[in-house]
């Protein structure tokens, strides 16, 4: 990798900005000090210093956030808040995106990465990752409702896949529930739910995965996926 693309990566400014650096000599590569913003050098083995600070390359960044309602699952957007606007400057990449859409009113647990692979492995129905969801909803879910989400349902002329429909309290009008899904498809839980009559009122993501939404991590916050949580969701 070029030095400069090197230092722009692990943060230190622009290639502009880090092309200055190097060219004051403020950059160290194993000890010696680099004037070449052309220098190859290799992340894993070389090592880059500046004021006297040793530079770590990190290729892959992953985060978990707790979506507020009112802001989008998007990384650009002209008229909403998104997902990406919740970021910190030190913290924000421009390659770094949401894992899968909630809707707007939806709350809840969002992966943001910059790895492609991991988040395509998680989004395949193939793949068969459990995304589960506690919602609020206006009339009754009964045992009926539990089995056509095991059967299916018909959505965009698909049936889709088994789906798990955890009945946890009813009153005489509404009822709140777990969902789990194996698939995302487009506001599938609150179609899915009104395909049974009845409507969703509140929804929140509650766990995508091995990966659960931790009970101390505030509306609008985030924080860098644990190792132990990175593997579980590797499997
Ligand atoms: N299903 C929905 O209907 N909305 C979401 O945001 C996520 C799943």
């Amino acid at each position: 990798m070029r030095l400069d693309k090197f230092l722009a990566e692990v943060g230190l400014g622009s290639r502009k900005e880090v092309k200055q650096l190097i060219k004051k000599g403020q950059i160290k590569v194993n000890q010696q000090t680099e004037k070449s913003d052309k220098k190859q050098i290799d992340p894993e083995k070389d090592q880059v210093e500046y004021q006297g600070e040793i530079l770590h390359y990190q290729e892959f960044y992953y985060y978990l956030l707790h979506k507020p309602a009112g802001v989008v699952s998007a990384t650009e957007d002209k008229h909403d808040q998104t997902v990406m606007d919740l970021f910190s400057p030190t913290d924000y990449r421009s390659d770094l995106f949401p894992v899968g859409r909630l809707d707007k009113d939806t709350e809840g647990l969002l992966l943001i990465t910059n790895d492609g692979k991991l988040a395509h492995d998680l989004l395949s129905p193939k793949k068969h990752v459990e995304k589960e969801y506690f919602a609020k909803i206006a009339g009754v879910m009964t045992a009926e409702d539990q089995q056509r989400f095991v059967e299916g349902i018909m959505l965009d002329g698909e049936l889709t896949l088994p789906a798990e429909l955890i009945i946890d309290e009813t009153n005489s009008e509404t009822s709140q529930v777990r969902i789990i899904l194996h698939e995302g498809k487009f506001h599938q839980v609150k179609r899915m739910v009104k395909a049974c009559g009845k409507e969703v009122t509140y929804l929140k993501r509650i766990r995508m995965g091995e990966l659960t939404l931790p009970q101390a991590l505030a509306k609008g916050s985030y924080r860098p996926l644990t190792a132990d949580e990175l593997q579980g969701l590797k499997g």
